[in-house]
């Protein structure tokens, strides 16, 4: 059991959950996952460490909810407990020691950058940390990543910042020059545009990619990816990859195919009638 130490809401549907998990607290690395599964028989859920206490032994998960499941696990209020967190789980993040790294954050995605931006700092690389959201209120991170270096952000409908989509700011930062690598999460059209922006520059760019998983080990094939042509699984070759070789239609496609159940799961939990076979 891991007992829920603080909750917060960061945005209209971005809630942050500090949990206990003190092995994992210690030894995560940037870039890395848990697996939680809120309740006996609860659907699992991959959700990167935003953040970590080691003093506290605490780990951040950052949720965003849209659909049956992750609605259930931001009900949870802070003493409340989560039954399972498997992790640290998944690659860390490919970092520089030196030099200027642009770290673009799309939404909820941001809060996979944080992680990144973190590591890049205590590296002793520049950091940029450009972030989007569709308006002002949907804007998360900005004071902690202000914390390691310059922060630009962007809104779709100008509400906060500057005007327009994250790709529009990154492009200015790339045509200044001296940038060493991007990392870029969020939606799939976004970080698909961050690649496409960065490619002609031949700036290496690494996206965290989000596919539907189940066991987190390599065994279901749940999380399939291609990369450069080669099939891979994001939970344990991953989750983060070359944004020049992903696939990203496959990708969007796959990350298509449970729409329907997840639709039905969620009238289920409007109306209590169960369409998906579970009673
Ligand atoms: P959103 O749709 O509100 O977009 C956030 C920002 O991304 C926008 O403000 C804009 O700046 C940028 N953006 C969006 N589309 C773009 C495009 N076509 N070109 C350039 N920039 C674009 O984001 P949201 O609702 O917070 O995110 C939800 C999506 O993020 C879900 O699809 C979810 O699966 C995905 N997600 C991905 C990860 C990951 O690890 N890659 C993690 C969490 C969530
Ligand atoms: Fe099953 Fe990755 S989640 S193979």
């Amino acid at each position: 059991m891991h007992l829920i130490t603080a909750k917060a809401q960061l945005s209209p549907n971005v809630t942050r959950l500090d949990v206990e998990a003190p092995r994992i607290a210690k030894i995560r690395q940037p870039g890395q996952f848990v697996i939680v599964r809120k309740a006996e028989g609860c659907e699992r859920i991959p959700l990167t460490i935003a953040d970590a206490d080691p003093e506290k032994g605490t780990i951040t998960l950052v949720i965003q909810a849209v659909g049956k499941s992750t609605r259930e696990l931001v009900a949870l209020e802070t003493g409340d407990t989560i039954r399972d967190i498997s992790g640290p789980l998944g690659h860390p993040t490919e970092m520089i020691s030196s030099g200027r790294a642009v770290c673009v954050g799309g939404g909820v995605g941001t809060a996979v950058v944080h992680p990144m931006a973190q590591g890049l700092f205590r590296n002793g690389a520049e950091v940029i940390s450009v972030i989007g959201g569709r308006s002002k209120e949907w804007v998360i991170f900005e004071d902690e990543l202000s914390r390691l270096g310059k922060v630009v952000v962007c809104t779709d409908d100008g509400s906060y910042g500057r005007k327009g989509f994250v790709t529009d700011a990154t492009k200015e930062i790339l045509d200044a020059g001296g940038v060493d690598i991007v990392y870029a999460v969020g939606p799939v059209p976004m970080m698909r545009a961050v690649a496409n922006l960065t490619r002609p520059y031949g700036i290496k760019t690494i996206v965290s990619l989000n596919p539907v998983m189940v066991d987190g080990t390599g065994m279901c094939g749940g999380c399939r990816v291609d990369v450069g042509g080669s099939t891979l699984f994001a939970c344990v070759d991953g989750p983060e990859f070359d944004g020049h070789l992903v696939d990203f239609d496959l990708l969007a496609d796959r990350l298509g195919t449970y729409r329907d159940f997840e639709e039905k799961a969620n009238q289920c939990c409007s109306d209590g009638e169960c369409r998906i076979g579970r009673g």
